[in-house]
């Protein structure tokens, strides 16, 4: 059965007080927009449209930038999410398939609960998701016949027998494409909000001899985000949810409530991870690695075995081998560190390729920037970079070479080579004493003049 993502995005989200459009509102660490987008793109949709309004330059760039196939609509006035449906009718046009409706600022439902839908579908013309609230609010509730779903029927449009409902409308809604678009050309606005309710396509479908129902979730699975506070419980939600399952999956946590994790962030069985640390998007870690307390990843791969931190930084494209060491206050920007190579202490080590074994030692800086471009610094195997070396790239240090401590390397050494590249030491005996004998003198001559 092939599949079409309509996702709705045009809302103002006027509550969260934002020159950012709502949906593009990260949630470990990424636009809610997109844990919607990654939620469909598991049932492999055939076509995605995302229907934007308020900020759609921002949400447009957003959107292509996570995939440039999906088709960005603009509906320039938001008359209801009907209207808003009705926007993606172009970008469908010879779709023969099911049309599901998801909304920018619910990131949660899981892909099963999209799946058990389609399931649905198979003995339904329209399926709409729902859930069971315990504080149903003004959500709008869904009036079943049995098995049958009757009609949706809006808060403010609903009895007092109606609002007694606990079955809410989460929004998402199943359908085939051609049927979706045939049923909202018959909605119309004469309702409290005087809006077109996409809800009102399930009483129109019945009306018609066709069949709904409803699929239910957890009631978390359908949080929407409306406002920053409900914005950092669905990220406090998301961490705690995210921890359990690392935590299930046989990686240990020492403080689970300190580390914070990425929509994406990948982490092997046995590995270790230590109080505070932060895991931005784009990272894996496989098993049996140490994430010391207090240090910062993103966009990196760390290998088996390896020891990060503590207080280390692992910026995008830093890829460890396997037994590679990272100590305290070291960055690591694009570089690939091979086997069980060391940079333990107060390092900057970016652009660079650092051979197997090689030992960085405390204080090198790879000076990859001269202010206008970046240059690539090589590092040979098992070669030793002395202490506060400042590697001056783009520059090599062959296999086996090493540099003494406080070099300046600016040309490329041989491999096996020393290579020293600092002032000489000049020693004058005795000169120390007489300094010191000096300068006392002066400091007694003034504490008497004052
Ligand atoms: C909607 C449902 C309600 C459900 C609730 C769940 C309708 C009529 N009501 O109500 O039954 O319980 O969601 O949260 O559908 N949007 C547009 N363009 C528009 C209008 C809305 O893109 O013209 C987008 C909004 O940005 C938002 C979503 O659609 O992401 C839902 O719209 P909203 O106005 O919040 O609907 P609710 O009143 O919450
Ligand atoms: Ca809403």
């Amino acid at each position: 059965m092939k599949t079409a993502l309509i996702i709705l995005a045009a809302g103002k989200g006027t509550r969260m007080n934002s020159d950012l459009p709502k949906v593009l509102h990260p949630i470990a660490g990424e636009p809610m927009l997109i844990h919607a987008l990654e939620a469909g793109a598991l049932l492999e949709p055939e076509r995605s449209v995302v229907v934007a309004g308020h900020g759609a330059d921002m949400v447009r760039d957003a959107t292509l930038a996570y995939d440039m196939a999906i088709k960005v609509v603009e509906q320039s006035e938001q008359l209801g999410t009907a209207h808003a449906v009705a926007q993606a009718r172009d970008a469908l046009s010879g779709f023969d398939g099911t049309a599901l409706v998801l909304y920018g600022d619910t990131p949660f439902i899981r892909p099963e609960t999209l799946e058990a839908m389609q399931t649905a579908l198979s003995a339904n013309d329209v399926v709409v998701l729902g859930f069971e609230s315990a504080d149903p609010a003004r959500y709008g509730r869904l009036v079943m016949d049995g098995q049958q779903l009757d009609r949706i029927v809006e808060y403010k449009d609903a009895s007092d027998d109606e609002r007694t409902i606990t079955l809410c409308n989460s929004g998402v809604v199943a359908c085939n494409s051609d049927l979706l678009f045939d049923l909202i050309d018959a909605v119309d606005n004469n309702n409290a909000s005087e809006e077109y309710y996409l809800t009102d396509i399930v009483g129109l479908a019945r009306a018609r001899g066709l069949s709904a129902t409803a699929v239910t979730c957890d009631e978390w699975e359908t949080m929407g985000i409306n406002s920053r506070s409900e914005l950092a419980r669905a990220e406090a939600e998301f961490q705690s949810r995210a921890r359990a399952a690392l935590l299930e999956d046989g990686v240990t946590l020492t403080s689970p409530e300190t580390v914070f994790l990425a929509r994406d962030t990948v982490i092997g069985r046995d590995t270790l991870v230590e109080p505070n640390v932060v895991f931005g998007p784009g990272v894996t870690v496989e098993s049996g690695a140490t994430i010391r307390a207090f240090s910062h990843l993103e966009g990196c791969h760390v290998s088996r075995g390896s020891v990060i931190g503590p207080y280390a930084r692992l910026r995008p494209g830093a890829e460890l081998a396997e037994h590679v060491r990272i100590g305290n206050f070291v960055e690591v920007k694009n570089a690939q560190i091979a086997e069980g190579a060391k940079v333990n202490h107060l390092s900057y080590i970016g652009d660079a390729t650092i051979g197997a074994a090689a030992n960085i030692g405390a204080g090198t800086i790879t000076c990859n920037y001269d202010g206008v471009m970046k240059h690539q610094t090589q590092i040979g195997a098992g070669a030793f970079i002395g202490s506060n070396t400042m590697l001056v790239a783009p520059v090599s240090v062959g296999a086996g070479a090493m540099t003494g401590s406080g070099s300046v390397i600016t040309s490329d050494v041989e491999p096996e080579a020393l290579a020293l590249a600092r002032a000489p030491q000049v020693e004058k005996p005795g000169m120390a004493r007489k300094m010191f004998e000096m300068l006392k003198a002066k400091k007694a001559k003034q504490q008497r003049g004052s």
